[in-house]
């Protein structure tokens, strides 16, 4: 029989080649049961390698049971090893999915994955996550890390709480209670890893398949699509200029979810008078709010707006906030902060989805955060993107004029530019890639048919210099 092994000098020692060889030919009906596999003598020769090689081959195949050896007669295949039992990497059985796996499938064919462009792009107008990891202090970072990965006590190797370690909760609950007003302690905090996985827990611990969820049109699509493949009945609120509109918040929803510091992805800002509004709908239901303050921390003028759960004096507001923009989204680090009666309710479903988030990394922010560090990469954030807005605002000014209309710059890193006249998002968007600036059409947000195209410009990952030339360009596009 013509038989060959493929062997390499790199790689795996010759005898596991062999032995692999070996082994894929008999799973793979080559050698059927009861073959003679090549005497030893045979094989070494004919591949050219010590007869002691194949003899730990063999050997290896017997101790699984692949062959048998008879005593001087030859090894051979063993019995019941049917031919076409060797798996190939195709092959792909059609398996029975859950309704959450079969919702879970349909969302994953829109979903876009992160992945690198082919060719970068020069003026990126990227957004949506993505925070200034350019001027991050990683040498800080590293050291804290470093320190906590080598003195880490043995019990902070082992289990950790599911709420996370309560140094963090800790920094967390008095950093949102100065910065955002959201009233807590500790007690209320769940570590998460990134605001997606609060979402996904607020799906888990909230929602019944078929039960109608208030959202946002347009929206986040991290929370629709988490919604979706929950089995929710998603009932889209419109959204104006102002943010949601409460007037249109559906009679029987349980649950809304809302972005009032910075509509994602509008940029709008609820007013206050509409933020009650929510509330009290929420109370008339018996509703829960979840709101997610993504990009709360970047407020440019008027009245510094608090959170929506500050205002809420019955327990029913979920605060999300996420590091991913402030620290690196990598970190996969972000906080759920529940009412005190859903509190062992998310704990729990924490524990059951993956125990708690890494503890180093969690020991390492709380430090980051708890010696100041963290409000002081704060400010030059906030320094940087106010300069990164301005150099914006002027440059859309100066290129494009009236030719826009720009919402979503009065707080968050991102701004939406609506186009006056008639233009199709694609064929823009497409434009200004081949002129090396990235943005991006707004449309894949909405729910429902959006009533004009909208292009959406992330403006904290480029210097001054870069947003006006990307601008620039971009004039000579629309
Ligand atoms: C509205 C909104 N929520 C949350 C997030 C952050 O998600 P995570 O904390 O999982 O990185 C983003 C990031 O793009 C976002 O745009």
């Amino acid at each position: 029989m013509q038989f060959v092994i493929p062997l390499s000098k790199k790689g795996d020692p010759l005898f596991r080649q062999v032995y692999r060889g070996l082994r894929q030919a008999i799973l793979s009906g080559t050698f059927r049961a009861r073959d003679r596999l090549p005497s030893t003598r045979d094989l070494a020769e004919k591949l050219s390698i010590s007869r002691a090689v194949v003899l730990l081959a063999y050997e290896q195949l017997v101790a699984e049971g692949f062959a048998a050896s008879r005593g001087g007669s030859g090894t051979y295949v063993s019995e019941g090893l049917a031919r076409g039992r060797a798996k190939k990497l195709e092959n792909s059985a059609s398996l029975k999915l859950s309704p959450y796996g079969t919702a879970a499938a349909e969302v994953a064919a829109t979903v876009d994955f992160p992945g690198r462009r082919s060719v970068p792009l020069r003026y990126d107008f990227a957004y949506g996550g993505r925070g200034d990891v350019e001027n991050f202090p990683f040498e800080m970072w590293r050291r804290i890390l470093l320190r906590h990965a080598r003195k880490a006590p043995v019990h902070q190797l082992d289990y950790g709480e599911a709420a996370g370690s309560f140094a963090l909760r800790e920094a967390i609950s008095i950093h949102v209670r100065r910065s955002r007003a959201v009233l807590c302690d500790p007690s209320h905090v769940i570590v998460v890893n990134g605001s997606q996985q609060a979402l996904d827990l607020v799906a888990r611990v909230l929602i019944e398949r078929g039960d109608p969820v208030a959202i946002e049109d347009p929206q986040y699509q991290g929370a629709r699509e988490v919604l979706r493949a929950a089995g929710a009945c998603l009932h889209p609120v419109p959204v104006d200029r102002d943010g949601l509109n409460p007037g249109q918040l559906p009679k029987d929803a349980c649950v809304a979810f809302v972005t009032p510091s910075h509509q994602f992805p509008t940029g709008a800002i609820l007013p206050l008078a509409r933020r009650l509004a929510v509330l009290d709908w929420a109370r008339s239901r018996n509703a829960v709010v979840v709101e997610d303050d993504y990009d709360g921390e970047f407020r440019y003028e008027g009245q510094p707006l608090e959170s929506l759960q500050g205002l809420d004096n019955e327990g029913r507001v979920i605060y999300i906030g996420t590091f991913s923009r402030t620290v690196f989204s990598a970190l996969r680090i972000g906080y759920l902060i529940a009412p005190k009666s859903l509190v062992p309710a998310f704990t729990s479903a924490k524990w059951l989805c993956d125990r708690h988030t890494a503890t180093l990394e969690q020991e390492t922010l709380a430090e980051f955060i708890s010696t100041g560090m963290y409000e002081r990469h704060l400010r030059g954030l906030r320094r940087r993107n106010t300069a990164r807005r301005e150099a914006l605002l002027s440059s859309i000014q100066k290129y494009l004029g009236e030719r826009v209309e720009v919402t979503g710059d009065g707080s968050g890193t991102h701004i939406v530019l609506w186009p006056r006249k008639r233009v199709l998002e694609d064929t823009i968007v497409a434009h200004a890639a081949a002129l090396g600036v990235g943005i991006y059409g707004i449309s894949r947000y909405f729910l429902t048919r959006p009533s004009r195209p909208g292009l959406m410009l992330g403006y904290s990952r480029m210097n001054e210099s870069r947003i006006r030339e990307g601008i620039r360009l971009l004039g000579e596009v629309l």
